[in-house]
Order: structure tokens, then sequence, then C-alpha cells
């Protein structure tokens, strides 16, 4: 009889001790549990007298409603300090400011070739891309440029070994899609061309855009018309083009195209040192040569062609002052173009 009340008192002390609910358990398991100390009195029932049997049982019985209370209320306040616990040291401050990922731009030639194909593409101009190593063939003697001729020497071009090299201009992609495709052809072909070429608006690799219309009675006139419309939406809505006779061995005649200076409207200034036009661009009425190279009746047919350095232009839109900022990649210069 002693004994419930020395149990009690001892497990209420060791239970109120234990700081965990897993120390609660062990504790709990030490007096109620299958070996525990008040199950060891319930099994010593059969050793007290038979009349003393149910007074005692009824106290070992008490004792073990008694301590299970007192479990069940530390459990209780035991898991809701651990709940407390957990929901502080894995607490989330969600004003904190996150952490931001940098977040890239598009290449200010991405833009530009871009804006070009969206500007052609809408006049019904098709993209074809021809390879980055040609032959000289494709590169120079389909397009008149003959073997002698001083325009191989004046590209400067990176020969790659015998007969084949870089390309030195798109325009070598108008014999390749002639080639494969009869007229009526409206071209438009971007891509890397190399030259051994290298200052602030020079680099020895930068990107053209190339165009080529061929068709029943294409002229000089349909030309400007499409270039025209190119500076307004390229540069300014009154942006003007202006034609120069120049030469190229594959259009005849061939023209070099300004356009009217959208810095200062014309009117002359740094940019376009004064005379208010901005060359952008070579171009022509191509050559009946290059069209019977490829097949096509120049009786028949007839076409222009022009090419633009897209880095030039780039340069122009955004007032770039040296061609190198636009491979440095720099990001303080490239996040600049963020749309
Ligand atoms: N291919 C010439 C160049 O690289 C540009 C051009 C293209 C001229 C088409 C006329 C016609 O300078």
């Amino acid at each position: 009889m002693e004994d419930t009340e020395r149990i009690l008192e001892e497990a209420q002390k060791e239970a109120e001790g234990a700081e965990s609910s897993r120390a609660l358990y062990e504790v709990k398991m030490k007096f109620l549990g299958r070996a525990g100390k008040v199950t060891a009195l319930l099994k010593g029932m059969k050793d007290v007298a038979a009349e003393l049997r149910p007074a005692f049982g009824k106290r070992v019985n008490a004792l073990r409603e008694r301590l299970e209370e007192i479990f069940e209320g530390l459990e209780a306040r035991a898991k809701e300090r651990e709940m407390r616990e957990r929901l502080a040291s894995e607490s989330v401050d969600v004003t904190m400011p996150g952490r931001r990922s940098a977040q890239g731009a598009l290449h200010p030639v991405t833009l530009v070739k871009n804006q070009l194909i969206d500007i052609f593409a809408g006049m019904g101009f098709e993209i074809f891309e021809g390879p980055e190593i040609e032959n000289e063939y494709y590169n120079f003697t389909a397009l008149n440029t003959p073997a002698d001729h001083p325009a191989r020497d004046m590209q400067d071009t990176f020969y790659i070994s015998d007969g084949f090299l870089l390309r030195t201009q798109t325009s070598a992609g108008q014999i390749r899609l002639m080639e494969k495709k009869r007229p009526p052809i409206k071209m438009l072909s971007p891509g890397r061309v190399f030259r051994s070429d290298d200052d602030a608006t020079h680099s020895p690799m930068f990107h053209q855009m190339e165009g080529l219309v061929v068709d029943k009675g294409v002229t000089l006139c349909d030309l400007q018309g499409m270039l025209d419309e190119f500076a307004r939406t390229m540069f300014a809505e009154t942006s003007k083009t202006r034609l120069r006779p120049s030469y190229f061995p594959f259009t005849e005649p061939s023209v070099e195209v300004d356009v009217s200076c959208a810095a200062c409207g014309g009117k002359g200034c740094p940019l376009c040192k004064g005379t208010g036009w901005i060359e952008v661009l070579g171009a022509g009425v191509v050559n009946r040569r290059v069209l019977e190279n490829c097949g096509v009746d120049p009786d028949e047919y007839s076409g222009f062609a022009f090419g633009m350095g897209i880095e030039r232009i780039a340069m122009l839109k955004y007032g770039i002052g040296n061609i190198k900022l636009l491979t440095e990649n720099d990001v303080r210069f490239l996040e600049q173009f963020k749309g």
C-alpha cells in the first residue's frame, strides 16, 4: 500500500523532469509499460492476503489512472512546446527581399537581325542560310569575280585550304539559292562573314543581311521602295534613302545606299560627319552574268540584291562608338538592351 504512494511520487517527479516527449515516453514505460513498476504491482496481487486484495487492487488501479492522467497532461504540453520550437526554427520570413537571379537580354546584333527579319518577312521575303565555310566558286567566281580580280584581295580573305575559305560575304548564298530555286525569288539571308580587317568600325568577324529579289520586270525602283520602308521602320519615320553609284562585280549598276542621319534629321552632325547622310549598305541590279551562272535567263528575269552589315546598323541605331563592344560581352554594356 505504501509502495503506491512512493511510486506515485517517484513517477510524478521523473515525469516532470522529462525534457522531451521522447524522455517522457521512457518514464511512462518505466511505470506503466509491460515491465513497468505499476504493472509489477498488479502482478504481485497473488501474494497479497485475500482479504486485503480488493482494497489493494483498487489502490493500484487508482494509481494507474492517476499516472495515466499525469502523463497525458505532460505529453500534451511537451508536444505543444516541441511544435512551437519547430515552427520557430523552421519559420520563413516572407517579407524578406528575395535573391534576384540575373536576367539576360537579347544582344543588340540579335535585336537588329530580328527586326530586319520582321521588316522583310512582312514584304514576303523568306530566310535562307548558307554555309560559313565556302569555296571560291560561290564566294567569288559565280559572283562574277574572276580569279585575277582585285576584289579577291580587296576583301582580304581568310583561306582555309586550297579553294576553301571563310565566306567574306553572304552574297555567296544568292548563288546557292538560285541553283536550287527558280524565280520568283525573295530571299533574306542573315549570317556571319569574315574578313582580315580590324579597327574601331571593322571586326574580322561580323554579320551581314543579304537580300535578293528575282522576278520578271524587277528594277532598281523596287529596291529603293523596299529600302525606304526598311529605313523608316529601322531608324525614324522621316528617314529617307539616297543611292550613289558604286561598283560590285555581281551587280550592274551597283549602288551604295545612304540613309538620312536620324541623329540630326539630315542637317549635319558629328555622327554623319556633317553630311546629313550615313552609308548603310551596298546593292544593285543583279549582273546578267550571275543569273546566267545560275541557269536563270537574264532576258526573261531581272533582280536586285543588297547586303548590309548588321553591326553597322546596330551601331548607328543605338549610337555605339566601337564595334568591339559588340564582342566583349561586358554585362554593363549588354544590360542596356533589356526590353
Ligand atoms: N556583298 C557586298 C559586300 O559585302 C554587299 C552587296 C550585296 C552589294 C549585294 C551588292 C549586292 O560589301
